[in-house]
């Protein structure tokens, strides 16, 4: 296999070697799970999605999402709205932190993001989601950039019209997700809406869709031409993804899986940070579906990860994690 060609993914004033991009990922994408994913090579990571509402209105819990620590650079923070008053607002107020790219999400399928007028509804009307994004451009200290979808049905496929709409707002780089709004995140990803976007536009597009190997994330790549790969499944319960793409993509190597000692390691390590972050009670409510990622396609899995569903402490979470230590891989190597 030839190697691939070793450029940096450039951003408006960010420079990338690494151009495989964890993804904005609700509910997932805090700082421990940042954390541990850069400890595997993932270079550049989003925050989850921030409502620019809520932002505006300054509620704990947007603040938290937003909380940052050192080693978590360069991080881009992703913003939801419809409305070009809370976008001017929120970037105002993100205009005094430091991160790298600010992405505006047209692009979540959820139906109390969609039923506002915000996230993949933008889809349907490319006009507003281009005075967003002129808005965001005009006011923000930071790249702007903004993820689509390929379109919101198999009957409106309009990512082409959309990434026009957008570039011509300024923006730095789009984001795609080769599927439909009604596709949510079943069926397989589209390449061809990816591959013509990407020839159809001058900034960098970066794509997503079943980055859930090297294999799939050299394939994406390839079929679209595209700058930079969105890793989102992908790295539930395998943050070692980042090292493993970049192996197979510039040497063509597929480096085996780690062994139980790192895993239980790591598993640990990010215990410790969710609980550090959020508390116990809170941590480890958040942490079981972790550890059921960890876990996944190991012996014994379903019973360590029925009790992880249950488990209310530290102490308990890291029982299951000594008996982690004990069993042995089936079909994850
Ligand atoms: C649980 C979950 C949460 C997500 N949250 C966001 C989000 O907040 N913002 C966003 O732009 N995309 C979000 N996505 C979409 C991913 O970024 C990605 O585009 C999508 O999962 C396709 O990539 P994949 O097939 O490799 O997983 C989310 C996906 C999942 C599964």
């Amino acid at each position: 296999m030839s190697g691939f060609v070793i450029e940096m993914l450039r951003i408006g004033n960010l420079s990338l070697s690494s151009k495989c991009i964890l993804a904005p990922l609700s509910g997932i994408s805090d700082l421990p799970f940042r954390m541990i994913n850069r400890s595997f090579g993932c270079q550049m990571a989003f925050t989850e999605m921030i409502s620019a509402s809520a932002l505006v209105h300054d509620s704990g819990k947007t603040e938290k999402m937003l909380r940052t620590g050192s080693g978590d650079m360069p991080l881009g923070v992703q913003l939801v709205g419809g409305e070009t008053y809370h976008i001017e607002r929120a970037v105002e107020i993100l205009n005094a932190r430091e991160f790298a790219l600010l992405d505006v999400n047209a692009a979540c399928p959820a139906r109390k993001v969609t039923g506002s007028g915000k996230g993949a509804s933008l889809m349907k009307t490319p006009g507003q989601l281009k005075e967003l994004l002129k808005c965001a451009v005009r006011n923000s200290r930071h790249p702007v950039t903004v993820k689509i979808r390929s379109g919101w049905d198999d009957d409106s496929v309009n990512a082409r019209d959309v990434a026009l709409h957008a570039q011509d707002a300024g923006i730095s780089a789009l984001f795609i997700h080769g599927r439909t709004k009604k596709q949510g995140y079943s069926g397989s990803v589209d390449y061809g809406v990816i591959r013509n976007v990407k020839e159809s536009i001058g900034i960098p597009v970066i794509g997503s869709g079943d980055a859930l190997s090297p294999k799939l994330i050299k394939k994406m790549f390839d079929e679209t031409g595209c700058d930079g790969v969105v890793i989102a499944r992908g790295s539930f319960g395998n943050p070692w993804i980042f090292k493993e793409a970049e192996a197979f993509l510039h040497n063509g190597l597929l480096i085996p899986r780690p062994g139980l000692k790192e895993l239980t390691d790591t598993v640990s390590a990010h215990l410790n940070m969710v609980v550090d972050f959020y508390g116990e009670r809170l941590g480890i409510l958040v942490f079981r579906k972790f550890f059921g990622w960890y876990v996944k396609g190991l012996r014994h899995s379903k019973s360590l990860r029925d009790r992880a569903y249950r488990a209310v402490s530290k102490e308990e979470m890291t029982g299951l994690m000594e008996e982690l230590r004990g069993i042995k891989f089936v079909g994850k190597q």
